[in-house]
């Protein structure tokens, strides 16, 4: 079987501490070139995973034929630039959310993707959650319309540089993303509108732009899913949760571990229990490398990585007008 090169861009810790162990468990990969504008970051990063080399150059991972695979994991205001680059050396591309900070810089990424003919994933994780997968095909067999819930509260501090927004773009773009995206997974149905309030609810003399709001999506289909992504909660409650109901079924996802199912399989309820959390970024590192080997689909294509930037950009717009904002269907399918 063939091994797909690594090359990374970005050694910081998300990159450290978990796409890297991943990958150095699953034998489709080997990481050859790690790249940081943090020289120190990507020696270090180097010296953890026994990689090949480490520079502070990122044409040297672009312009390296043996890499196939280049992982994007910086700070979000250089994710589509360095998409567009990547694409154009031919390096399929594994790139951390958001896709990029505005729609048009999106269109960038699609354009350069499409044309260069290589993969392109998203980090949209939550989605391939093996409790996600498993709630949506329990829906599968079920009619109706859907009605979803997710909480995500954690205290996310002024200081975090995801709220400046030239930088990250803000909590919905820069991290809300994985839950439209994860609506728009279990929901069998496209996303028509968006209305969200909310607001700035840490000091705003330090951040500039909404980090908290109840965001509603309705989709073609009549369902509705409504997530609440709260910066100022609270680290000893759980984070994240996610509720979903149907034709008198339930579902209850306690924090990517724990599923309690009602009203399936003949059954009152059935309660599974993971060994630990799991998120979905074994899955989808292991299905992008199943779609580079095989030449099929990536798993966080370029129109699912573009429906949940547009609904995250007009989550920002709609706080702003007060006003529920439509979604055209031509915004979220790159032709
Ligand atoms: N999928 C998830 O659940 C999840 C969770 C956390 C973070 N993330 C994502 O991972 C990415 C990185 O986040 P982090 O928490 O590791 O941030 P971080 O600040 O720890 O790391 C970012 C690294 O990128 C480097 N960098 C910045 N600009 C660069 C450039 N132009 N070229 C090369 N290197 C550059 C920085 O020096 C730093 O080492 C972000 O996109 C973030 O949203 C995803």
């Amino acid at each position: 079987m063939k091994v797909i090169n690594v090359g990374f861009i970005g050694c910081g810790s998300f990159a450290v501490n978990m796409h890297m162990p991943i990958i150095m468990k699953n034998s489709k990969f080997n990481i050859v070139g790690l790249m940081d504008i943090n020289l120190d970051a990507a020696k270090a990063a180097c010296e953890a995973c026994n990689g090949g080399y480490f520079t502070d150059d990122a044409d040297k991972i672009l312009n390296d034929s043996s890499i196939d695979l280049v992982f994007i994991t910086t700070r979000h205001d250089s994710h589509a630039e360095l998409s567009v680059r990547a694409a154009k050396a031919k390096k399929h591309i594994m790139c951390e959310k958001p896709m990029a900070l505005n729609y048009e810089d999106c269109l960038k990424v699609a354009k350069a993707v499409k044309e260069n003919n290589v993969k392109y994933t998203i980090g949209y994780n939550r989605g391939l959650a093996p409790l996600v997968t498993k709630a949506k095909e329990l829906f599968q067999e079920v009619d109706g319309k859907i009605m979803a819930y997710h909480r995500i509260q954690a205290p996310f501090p002024e200081s975090h540089w995801t709220h400046i927004k030239d930088i990250g773009g803000g909590r919905f773009v820069g991290e809300g993303c994985h839950i439209f995206d994860l609506f728009c997974r279990i929901v069998d149905s496209k996303p028509v509108s968006v209305f969200a309030a909310g607001g700035t609810f840490l000091d705003e003399n330090i951040v500039k732009i909404p980090d908290s709001a109840n965001v509603t999506i309705t989709f073609e289909d009549g369902s509705v899913c409504t997530t609440l992504i709260c910066s100022q909660g609270c680290s000893s409650f759980e984070k994240e949760v996610t509720e979903i109901y149907c034709n008198n079924r339930a579902i209850y996802i306690n924090g990517f571990k724990e599923m309690e199912y009602y009203g399936f399989e003949g059954h009152d309820k059935i309660k599974i229990e993971l060994d630990s959390v799991d998120k979905g970024q074994r899955t989808e590192l292991d299905q992008l490398a199943d779609a580079i080997i095989n030449d099929t689909e990536s798993p966080n294509g370029i129109d699912i990585a573009l429906r949940a930037a547009v609904i995250s950009y007009k989550v920002n717009e709609s706080i702003e007008k007060k006003l529920p904002i439509t979604i055209d269907e031509s915004e979220i399918s790159y032709k």
